[in-house]
């Protein structure tokens, strides 16, 4: 047991899949894993550990935001010894060229988040993926017809309802593709633990054009994610 999860030592495969939801951890565990049991329940932030092509895997939901994130990706490192973290997400596009229901490989992630800040005293610090994790997760994606993949820069805001928009112009000409809220913090503490981490997110809604994805769209496109999310975890 650690502080914010009720499993027993060795219940955590050293592979997790982390969706901000946890009751789309609960779906991935049903719809691709077998032998699949639930190890948390705590704050209903539930957690799964079963089997995908033989390997053991676990899901764990991580909530919204870095600060719930990072208490999460914390335990895991430190309390269960877990060797890589994939986050499944959505994101919000915010250049024209990526598209509705894309998917993206976050390679690096910008935020406005204090929790670096302290961190490092108020120097800037480069949280990137795992590039093993990023390698095998890229070319998964590429060998899918069904999955238009981007690889590049996202940022991790701390606000949904950001009383500043416009400071992601000056992001967007540096090269930032989509705006979620959680893998700076996990590309930080994998950094920190000497661990892996990368986060794979398909566009839910898209921040130039307006469009929005349906329930069934995101099911779908979070299906595929999953899938590649898996193969890269146990390439
Ligand atoms: N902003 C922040 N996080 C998100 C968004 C967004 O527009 N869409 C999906 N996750």
């Amino acid at each position: 047991m650690s502080t914010h999860i009720g499993a027993e030592p060795g219940a955590i495969a050293p592979h997790v899949l982390m969706p901000g939801d946890p009751l789309r951890a609960a779906w991935i565990a049903e719809t691709f894993l077998d032998d699949v049991t639930c190890y948390n329940e705590v704050r209903g932030m539930l957690g799964f550990t079963g089997t995908w092509r033989g390997e053991r895997i676990s899901v764990q939901g991580s909530g919204m935001g870095q600060p719930s994130l990072a208490i999460y990706a914390t335990e895991l490192f430190t309390d269960y010894d877990v060797a890589s973290i994939v986050r499944v997400g959505s994101c919000g596009a915010l250049v024209e060229k990526v598209g509705i229901r894309d998917v993206i490989l976050a390679t690096g992630a910008c935020t406005d988040s204090g929790m670096n800040r302290v961190r490092f005293e108020g120097l800037d610090y480069a949280p990137v993926a795992d590039f093993g994790l990023l390698r095998a997760a890229y070319d998964a994606a590429m060998a899918r017809e069904d999955v238009t993949a981007w690889t590049g820069l996202i940022f991790s805001g701390d606000q949904f309802y950001a009383p500043r928009p416009e400071i992601m112009t000056a992001m967007v000409e540096h090269g930032v593709l989509a705006i979620e809220m959680e893998a700076s913090a996990l590309y930080t503490l994998a950094a920190r633990h000497g661990r892996r981490a990368l986060a794979i997110c398909t566009v839910s809604d898209h921040l130039v054009t307006g469009a929005e994805t349906t329930a069934q769209e995101r099911e779908q496109t979070f299906g595929a994610m999953v899938e590649i999310a898996l193969e890269a975890v146990v390439a």
